[in-house]
């Protein structure tokens, strides 16, 4: 059975007490709401990890929103996934299309960033997904195809069964205007053919894929019950106890 992942981004928001607070409500309320097999996550900004991993429990597992590609050296301001590892984080987001967008990360960099978390014992969760120009232009399959290809694909069986990937359509992002059930479902679908082209069908069936871009308590019932889609990657609605806790729930 693959696992049932609903993931938070908190992207770059929330100081230090702000996190630490919002964190210690999700934990108290996710604790009673989670199924035995299902994983919560909460991805923070890098200066909140270490005291999130410290709070932290079987409850919520913490992980990073981003790593380095290089093991150690001279890159000033960076962080490395050895660093993210030793203070116990378990995750880290690769290729989210922030990065991609802001900060020039192409498939090949990010194909380098998996290889290093993987390394350093970091799960990543993978993001792929395509604009609304690319969808509008009808060739989205092959836009993730490549991103697949390129970013995750070189991989072999043993490391590639450790990735999380997260398809998060790029027009849904903080956008308000989510993907419906069957737009998710159909491209969900793709995902696990290609992956099951490339790595076989137990792979391809064992491989969560989550779905991100404005998920939240009102739509997340109808995307999670899709026969593809294996939780979320939740931006807007993880800075909400509440709501959080309220996606966790929709697995129940
Ligand atoms: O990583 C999360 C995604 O970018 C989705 O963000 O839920 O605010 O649309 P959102």
């Amino acid at each position: 059975m693959r696992k049932k992942i609903v993931a938070g981004n908190w992207k770059m928001n929330t100081d230090d007490e702000e996190g630490l607070s919002l964190f210690s409500e999700i934990v108290n309320m996710v604790r009673d709401e989670k199924k035995g097999d299902q994983i919560a996550i909460i991805c923070a900004p890098f200066t909140h990890l270490k005291s999130l991993v410290q709070l932290g429990s079987e409850t919520v597992k913490i992980g990073a929103q981003n790593c380095h590609q290089k093991e150690s050296g001279a890159y000033t301001g960076e962080i490395s996934a050895k660093m993210i590892r030793s203070i116990g984080c378990e995750y880290v987001i690769i290729g989210h299309s922030e990065r991609r967008q802001y900060f020039a990360e192409s498939d090949e960099l990010l194909a380098e960033k998996t290889k290093i978390a993987l390394a350093n014992g970091l799960t990543p969760l993978f993001c792929i997904g395509e604009t609304l120009d690319e969808r509008n232009n009808g060739n989205f399959f092959e836009i993730l195809r490549a991103q697949l290809d390129n970013g995750i694909f070189g991989l072999d069986t043993e490391d590639f069964s450790k990735v999380i990937i997260a398809y998060e359509p790029v027009w849904a992002i903080g956008t308000g205007l989510t993907a419906t059930a069957e737009q998710a479902q159909e491209v969900h679908e793709f995902i696990r053919a290609e992956v099951s082209g490339k790595y076989g069908e137990d792979v391809a069936e064992e491989t969560s894929i989550l779905y991100g871009g404005s998920c939240n308590p009102k739509n997340a019932a109808e995307l999670f019950a899709q026969k593809d889609i294996d939780g979320g990657l939740i931006g807007g609605a993880s800075l909400k106890s509440r709501d959080f806790t309220d996606i966790v729930k929709t697995f129940n």
